[in-house]
């Protein structure tokens, strides 16, 4: 793979400061952001009085917990416009994720928020080893969705040439990247398998095409489903992370040179990592939930938004903002059998490990009784012969290494539903009971 490492005199100052300048100028921004926020939103005015605490009491950064959360029913609730902090004939933009059940969260973006989100998605590209002048194709669904538009204002700001495929449409996704000749691809970690389907189908060979690097982002992937991807088409690949409620995509990015984790871009958002129980903010080093507050954001700022995604907080290495842990898991996907927690990304690191395995799975839960059930499908690769069959060997990982018992179905190649964009891990039947 080509050394993709940006040069460092292209990097935005803030981004190698010292920590003292970092802090500090988040804690100016932070101030300016909770005077925004009570001067501007009705909720905020509220929640702030009744909980008895004033933008100006606040005179170091680790006051900011003395400040109360922000929840994804808080966005539901003043649904559509009701968190603006801005009239609305001064937003530029505005962006909806359905979710699974009830309304849609509906966020927007002033002018400089626009600017201010393209800027970060640019860093982001830079720091993915992407340079000026280079083809991009952005995979990630446009509309609604964050993902497309997010980028495709960053990689033009970065100064490339972009091409907006959108999601789905899997053969003429290979077409382009064989005929455009991209060097980056933005898209779904689960997306790119199946484009990778697709390659082998075509009977191309992936390790031939221009690609230098993939920015996945969007949904959990793990360190194991990089090493597939990166062999398999002999490129780099590096987390993206964001969500619409903060920004949408580059709210945090890995360095191509280092790929150790996320640098949080703190000079726009601050994070906490808290107890998910108490609520109360953890060490950086230790386990919890990601909290954020926007720093400069106009038209929706957040003040203590709870991501529900669980991770660390790391200290800075290929840039001195600090880093979060990959996001392996959130809360809402945390499937609790028997007692015992478990998450997709576990299964996923098992999945790969098992050569006679596509990469390909899902999780289906569902009553056995009083008992929920716990049924992992996967499918054989078609080179696979014969010989013990893969689903015992992968029950058998799956109780050793995550102690539970579980159902494998092995299925035929291409049995296993395909990813257009997030993938659906997790089928629960159990609601329907
Ligand atoms: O998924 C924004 C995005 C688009 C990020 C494209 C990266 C690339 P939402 O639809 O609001 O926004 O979903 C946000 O997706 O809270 C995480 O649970 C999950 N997520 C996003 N990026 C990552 C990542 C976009 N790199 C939710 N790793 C977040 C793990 C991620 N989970």
């Amino acid at each position: 793979m080509k050394d993709l490492t940006p040069d460092r005199s292209t990097l935005d100052p803030i981004e190698i400061a010292s920590r003292d300048e970092i802090q500090s100028l988040q804690l100016s921004r932070m101030h300016w952001s909770l005077c925004h926020a009570y001067d501007n939103v009705g909720m905020y005015k509220k929640r702030f009085d009744e909980a008895g605490v004033h933008p100006n009491d606040l005179k170091t950064l680790s006051d900011i917990s003395k400040f109360p959360f922000t929840h994804k029913t808080d966005l539901r609730d003043h649904y559509p416009f009701g968190l603006f902090a801005v009239p609305r004939e001064q937003i530029l933009r505005i962006h909806a994720s359905s979710g699974t059940t009830g309304k849609a969260t509906v966020v927007g973006y002033t002018k400089n928020d626009v600017n201010m989100w393209a800027n970060l998605v640019a860093r982001s590209m830079r720091a993915s080893g992407t340079r000026p002048g280079d083809l991009v194709n952005i995979v990630y669904g446009y509309g609604l969705f964050t993902g497309g538009l997010g980028a495709h204002y960053g990689a033009e700001r970065l100064g490339c040439s972009v091409v907006p495929v959108s999601g789905g449409m899997t053969e003429r996704q290979v077409t382009l990247i064989k005929d455009f000749r991209p060097s980056t691809i933005m898209v779904t970690p689960s997306y790119m398998l199946n484009i990778l389907e697709q390659f082998n189908k075509m009977g191309l060979d992936p390790r031939d095409t221009s690609l230098e690097v993939a920015i996945f982002g969007a949904e959990p992937w793990t360190n194991s489903m990089r090493e597939e991807i990166e062999n398999a088409f002999d490129m780099h690949a590096v987390d993206i992370y964001g969500l619409s409620e903060i920004l949408g995509p580059g709210v945090a990015n890995e360095c191509v040179e280092t790929k150790d984790g996320l640098h949080i871009w703190e000079d726009h958002f601050y994070p906490e990592i808290i107890n998910p129980d108490s609520g109360e903010p953890v060490e950086d080093g230790e386990m919890g939930e990601l909290v954020f507050t926007t720093l400069t954001k106009e038209a929706f700022p957040m003040v203590r938004y709870r991501t529900r995604d669980l991770t660390r907080i790391l200290p800075g290495t290929a840039r001195s903002m600090r880093r979060m842990e990959k996001v392996t898991g959130r809360s809402d996907d945390m499937i609790i059998l028997r007692g015992v927690n478990v998450f997709p990304t576990q299964v996923e690191e098992l999945v790969l490990e098992n050569e006679s395995l596509a990469p390909y799975f899902q999780i289906e839960v569902s009553k056995d009784g009083p008992m929920d059930k716990m049924k992992v499908l996967v499918e054989s690769t078609p080179q696979a012969t014969g010989g013990e069959n893969p689903g015992t060997s992968l029950q058998q990982r799956i109780k050793d290494t995550i102690g539970i018992s579980v159902i494998v179905d092995v299925g035929a190649p291409g049995s296993v539903e395909r990813s257009q964009g997030k993938a659906r891990r997790v089928i629960d039947l159990r609601a329907k009971d």
